[in-house]
């Protein structure tokens, strides 16, 4: 199994990853977001790649996802821990907590989102009843208990376009459709890597309430100071998981 750890923002970078290598990379979908960079976290080899690129500078409507996946199939791996920064909607869902959310819902509009585009021999309609895979999930809880880092194990993520942050009344919508978390680049990540048989799980770093469920407005100021927080906690948990 080869792992790939692919950081948002806040996770440009993996300290404490023993760098042994990079390759730049061109695809049929174009170039990733940046090189891929070889390592080993805790003695177990892996792939990381910086989603908005390194330095962090690719807004999540401009990311090429799709380059970004198929890169990393190209480099054999088999299965991806998405570290991605959000905002927290469900109560449970307070700053630098972290969660593993089990369901998605997509609100991003004009992405390249599949491989199944065109010069198909057949149309393909990927299985997405679980959009995050169950069993690479609970080895990340499973690590996590183990670590005694805490984290919530459940959670609808839902994706908005960005780069703006949501309105109110947006965020008052995506609670009633059920959603506990906002971010802007789960998706179309998530459905490429199931489109290639990619194992796919995430780890999202709460980094504010989202827009309304506090009174105030968002400040930058308060996204970094908790994000610092909780990607301390993510890093802990990533090198659980490779310990596992
Ligand atoms: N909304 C969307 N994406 C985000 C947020 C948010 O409030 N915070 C961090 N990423």
């Amino acid at each position: 199994m080869t792992l790939a750890i692919i950081g948002g923002t806040g996770l440009t970078q993996i300290p404490d990853l023993l760098i042994t290598g990079e390759q730049s990379l061109d695809t049929p979908f174009g170039a990733p977001s940046a090189a891929y960079v070889f390592g080993e976290l805790d003695g177990r080899k892996l792939v990381f790649l910086a989603r908005h690129g390194n330095p962090h500078r690719i807004p999540p409507h401009k990311i090429n996802y799709r380059a970004n996946i198929w890169g990393l199939q190209a480099l054999g791996v088999t299965e991806i821990i998405a570290v991605a920064a959000v905002g927290g909607i469900g109560r449970e869902m307070a700053p630098a907590v972290i969660a593993i959310p089990d369901q998605l819902i997509d609100y991003s509009y004009g992405r390249e989102h599949t491989y199944f585009a065109d010069d198909l021999e057949q149309v393909t309609h990927i299985d997405f009843s679980e959009p995050y895979s169950p069993a690479l999930r609970a080895r990340i809880v499973a690590a996590a208990e183990q670590a005694g880092i805490a984290t919530v194990n459940h959670g609808i993520y839902g994706c908005t376009q960005g780069p703006r942050l949501e309105t109110p009344a947006e965020i008052k919508r995506m609670a009633n459709d059920g959603c506990d978390l906002v971010g802007m680049t789960g998706m179309p990540e998530a459905a490429l890597a199931r489109e290639l048989g990619i194992a796919y799980a995430n780890v999202s770093v709460v980094a504010n309430w989202a827009a309304g469920v506090v009174a105030g407005e968002i400040t930058m100021a308060e996204i970094e100071k908790n994000l610092h927080q909780g990607m301390n906690q993510a890093i802990m948990l990533l090198t659980a998981v490779a310990q596992a």
